[in-house]
C-alpha cells in the first residue's frame, strides 16, 4: 500500500459531516475505517455524516458506553464502535469487528489507532485534529486548545446541539486509494 493521504480543513461540524459523506461513497462491504483523534475532536460527528450518506435513518450517537452500535445501511450493517474505554486489546478482539464486517457491512472504529493491531486489515484511517492539538493521534488531554491570535477572524459560533464552539478541524485520510481520492 502506498503512503497516499489527503488532508482537508473543515470549518464546522456540518463540513466534517460532509467530508465523511464523501468518504462513505467510497466504502465497500468488509471495510474497517479507523477514526483517530483526541477527546471531542469530532469522531462521532464524522460518524454521523458517514452513516447518513449510507442511508442510516435516525440519530447516530456516541457508542461510548455500549462499545458497538449497529445500524442497517445500504451496504449491509454499519457497525460503530468506540474502543476508548477498553483497557486490553483482547477486549477489542473479542468484539470480533473484523469478522462481523467480513460477513456484510462496514465498521467505523473510534479511537482506532491503538486497536489497529487486532482489527486486521484497515481500509482507511481518518485523523481529526483540533487547532492547537499536538502530535498526530492523540489530543491534548487538558483543556481547550489555545485560541487564535486576536487579529485572526475565525468562526466562533457554537453548536446548537452541544454548545461546543465551532472551530476548524484538520481531517487527514490515509489508506485505500478510493478513500483518498474521495476527499482529494
Ligand atoms: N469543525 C468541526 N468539526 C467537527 N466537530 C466540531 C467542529 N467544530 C466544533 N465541533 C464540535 O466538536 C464536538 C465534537 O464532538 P464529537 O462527539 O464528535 O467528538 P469525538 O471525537 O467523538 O469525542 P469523544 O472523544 O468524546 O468520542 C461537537 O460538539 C461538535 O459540534
Ligand atoms: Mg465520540
Amino acid at each position: 500500500m502506498s503512503a497516499a493521504s489527503a488532508t482537508v480543513t473543515t470549518a464546522s461540524p456540518a463540513a466534517t459531516r460532509a467530508v465523511a459523506a464523501r468518504l462513505a461513497e467510497a466504502a465497500r462491504p468488509g471495510d474497517v475505517v479507523l477514526l483517530v483523534g483526541g477527546l471531542g475532536a469530532g469522531k462521532t460527528t464524522f460518524a454521523q455524516g458517514f452513516a447518513a450518506a449510507l442511508g442510516v435513518k435516525g440519530p447516530v450517537t456516541s457508542p461510548t458506553f455500549t462499545l458497538v452500535r449497529q445500524y442497517p445501511c445500504r451496504l449491509g450493517q454499519l457497525l460503530h464502535a468506540d474502543v476508548y474505554r477498553l483497557e486490553h486489546l483482547a477486549e477489542v478482539e473479542d468484539l470480533g469487528l473484523g469478522e462481523l464486517v467480513e460477513e456484510d457491512g462496514v465498521a467505523l472504529v473510534e479511537w482506532g489507532d491503538a486497536a489497529a493491531p487486532v482489527l486486521g486489515a484497515v481500509a482507511c484511517t481518518v485523523r481529526i485534529t483540533r487547532p492547537g492539538d499536538a502530535g498526530t493521534s492523540g489530543g491534548t488531554a487538558a483543556g481547550p486548545a489555545a485560541g487564535p491570535p486576536a487579529d485572526i477572524d475565525i468562526d466562533t459560533d457554537t453548536d446548537p446541539r452541544t454548545g461546543a464552539r465551532t472551530e476548524p478541524r484538520t481531517v487527514t485520510v490515509e489508506g485505500e486509494r478510493r478513500y483518498v481520492e474521495a476527499v482529494a
